[in-house]
């Protein structure tokens, strides 16, 4: 086969989003005299959590917003953490709240995330936002990930509805509120993980394939169904002498092989990383819009 797919530009379409997210802030400012603030709180020193922390505030201040971290030592308690929390919710100059996963281990996540307002839960990790995305309710706030995923499909004219969608990987993050925002464009949605039995026999027949489990090169051609829009959410760190680093990026699917056979394909670096970031700042723009 000498097809090849088509590209889909995360990078471009985020600017673009980004664009618009600077406008509304713009608006906001001029009109109402708001400028949307988003605090991330970063515990402890995990090297990567420290590079999307700082690209997250750089985001922000390019977009006109208020963007601020607040960088709290790995040793950090629940309580100390919670109280943090509690005075961003009462902050009126704070739009979006952000707290950094994974968390040191004494802290249980769940208990910060169900504190946070979650009408500043601009992550939608909030059982609430959780609870709305699933129900269909669009003023909670869905994950930016998944949610920029949805994004990527429509600036690319991929129409969802009546499609078979097959999505890999069933994390919180990623996995199922992908499930949920495509079941909820009215695609037909199988969500496949670690246990599912004879996977290329669901690969095989997916229209939109959404690769999500964190596994190098994982999708190969042989599992794709020729066509197939093919999204590749997976960021891998793979050991690479040849680069400066010692490593490079890679996603869950083998981009050379699968894109002889999609009909369009997101790639790593470049393809839904820069989304997540431009879908926060669309979520705290509209966190601030409705405060
Ligand atoms: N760690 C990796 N991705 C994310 C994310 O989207 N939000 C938060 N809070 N932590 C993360």
């Amino acid at each position: 086969m000498t097809s090849h797919a088509e590209l889909i530009d995360g990078a471009a379409v985020a600017d673009a989003v980004r664009a618009e997210v600077a406008r509304e802030a713009a608006a906001l400012l001029a009109t109402r005299g708001i400028t949307p603030g988003l605090t991330v709180v970063l515990v402890g020193e995990d090297p990567a959590s420290a590079v999307y922390v700082r690209s997250k505030e750089q985001a922000c201040k390019e977009a006109g917003m208020h963007g601020e971290t607040i960088r709290l030592p790995a040793t950090t308690s629940q309580a100390e953490l919670l109280a943090v929390v509690d005075r961003l919710n009462a902050d009126p100059a704070i739009h979006g709240i952000l707290v950094q996963m994974p968390l040191p281990k004494q802290i249980d996540a769940q208990a910060i995330i169900r504190r946070i307002d979650p009408r500043k839960d601009v992550d939608g990790f909030h059982p609430e936002n959780v609870g709305k995305l699933l129900i269909g309710d669009a003023d909670g706030f869905a994950p930016c990930t998944p949610a920029g995923v949805m994004v990527l499909l429509e600036r690319y004219g991929v129409d969802v509805a009546g499609k078979e969608a097959v999505v890999l990987g069933r994390s919180t993050i990623v996995g199922k509120p992908m499930m949920s925002l495509l079941v909820n464009a009215s695609a037909t949605v199988t969500v496949c993980h670690s246990r599912t039995r004879d996977l290329a026999r669901h690969t095989a027949k997916a229209d939109i394939l959404v690769a999500a489990i964190g596994k190098p090169n994982f999708v190969t051609a042989e599992m794709v169904r020729p066509g197939a829009v093919v999204i590749d959410v997976g960021i891998n760190r793979v050991e690479d002498p040849a680069n400066k680093k010692g490593y490079r990026i890679v996603g869950d699917v083998d981009f050379t092989g699968v894109s002889r056979v999609a009909s369009k394909i997101t790639p790593v670096p470049g393809g839904v990383g820069k989304m997540t970031i431009a879908m926060l700042l669309k979520n705290t723009v509209r966190a601030a819009s409705v405060a």
